[in-house]
């Protein structure tokens, strides 16, 4: 019998880990089947979702679907706030069809809204057949600081030396005068004094709303070697990023600055580019960027697209008829651990 769909709960995460290594072909001594990368992204308490943020479908005591929910609220350049969700770790056993989208449903009526950013060629072949629609791309840009040294730590494989032959030719450009007004400062925790950026961002874009707790939250992250910063002009803040390094990757998980001019931007994503080279051990920079003003900035700090994928969203009361495009990041999802 087909048990009801219930929050995952701490006991069930290493049956929860084994299931998902079973359903995606996982290495099990991989990060993904990591108990303690599971309990942080699902059970640690996050103020803008109550509980667990993991949900299984049992049959006779065993799992056989599993769905994780990653909340976002959407600030929209009206001043509204709308809430949404993205799903992760999605699996079901292949033995009871439908069992996967059957789980997937009921989390969608959790949230007025849902999004997919990219998603496996199964996820994107299923979700428009059950409500969302395709609203745009989100792009990943990344940015070349040592090709030989990635070359020399990665396993040789075919794509190798075509990578190391594209990271010479496309170097990063570091320019000091894009960075020059723009200091960073390196934090253990973001406090009160980021309070009046987070406070006052509202844009005329779409933007994925963060409080200090989300913030912290994510420094906490246990897969990565986790980076806060602050970023300030004339002494002033203007601004965070945080990073998460992964071998010899760093990701900029989550990046905002209290302006909409391009020329920040730039300044910004070179003050990023500066505070990530510091690292010996880092070889490349990913960025995920779904906004034209981010774009552009990237690529005059020599970040080249890496790719595209499609971005779908689930909105039944076409709230978000008028929002995109939303300014998602790395955080907004599991793509960055
Ligand atoms: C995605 C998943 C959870 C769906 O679970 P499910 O609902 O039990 O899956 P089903 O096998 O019953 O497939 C549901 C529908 O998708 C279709 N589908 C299944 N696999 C597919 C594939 N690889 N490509 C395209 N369509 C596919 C099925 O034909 C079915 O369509 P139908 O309703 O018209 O018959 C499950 O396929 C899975 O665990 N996949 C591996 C993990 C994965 O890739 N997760 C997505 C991560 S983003």
């Amino acid at each position: 019998m087909i048990a009801a769909i219930r929050p995952t709960e701490r006991k069930d995460l290493p049956a929860l880990a084994n299931f998902l290594v079973r359903v995606y072909k996982f290495d099990s001594t991989g990060h993904h089947a990591d108990t303690k990368l599971l309990e942080w992204k699902y059970l640690c308490p996050r103020p803008s979702w109550k509980g667990s943020r993991s949900y299984v479908l049992e049959k006779d005591g065993r799992i056989v679907a599993h769905c994780g929910v990653c909340p976002v609220t959407f600030q929209l350049p009206s001043g509204d706030a709308l809430e949404s969700i993205t799903m992760t770790d999605w699996a079901a056993d292949s033995s009871i069809p439908g069992v996967g989208v059957m789980l997937y449903r009921k989390l969608m009526a959790m949230a007025p809204t849902s999004f997919v950013i990219g998603g496996a060629p199964v996820t994107r072949q299923i979700v428009p057949r059950i409500g969302f629609r395709q609203v745009g791309e989100a792009a990943t840009y990344s940015a070349w600081l040592r090709p030989w040294r990635e070359f020399l730590v990665r396993p040789l494989v075919g794509r190798s030396f075509a990578r190391l032959l594209h990271g010479w030719t496309h170097p990063v450009r570091i320019r000091e005068e894009l960075s020059r007004p723009w200091v960073y400062t390196r934090v253990t925790e973001f406090d009160d004094s980021l309070q009046p950026i987070l406070n006052h961002a509202k844009r005329s874009w779409t933007t994925c709303q963060r409080t200090l707790a989300d913030l912290n939250y994510l420094l906490k992250c246990p897969h990565l070697e986790m980076m806060g910063f602050l970023l300030q002009r004339q002494s002033e803040i203007a601004g965070y990023f945080l990073v998460g390094k992964s071998e010899w990757e760093a990701r900029l998980l989550d990046i905002f600055i209290d302006s909409e001019d391009v020329n920040d931007w730039k300044s910004a994503y070179g003050a990023v580019t500066k505070a990530i080279q510091r690292d010996p051990e880092v070889c490349r920079i990913r960025v995920q960027a779904t906004l034209p003003i981010l774009r552009q900035a990237l690529i005059s700090n020599g970040y080249w697209c890496q790719c595209r994928e499609p971005l779908f969203i689930y909105d039944p009361s076409r709230a978000l008829e008028r929002a995109f495009p939303v300014a998602f990041q790395l955080f907004d999802g599991d793509a960055g651990y």
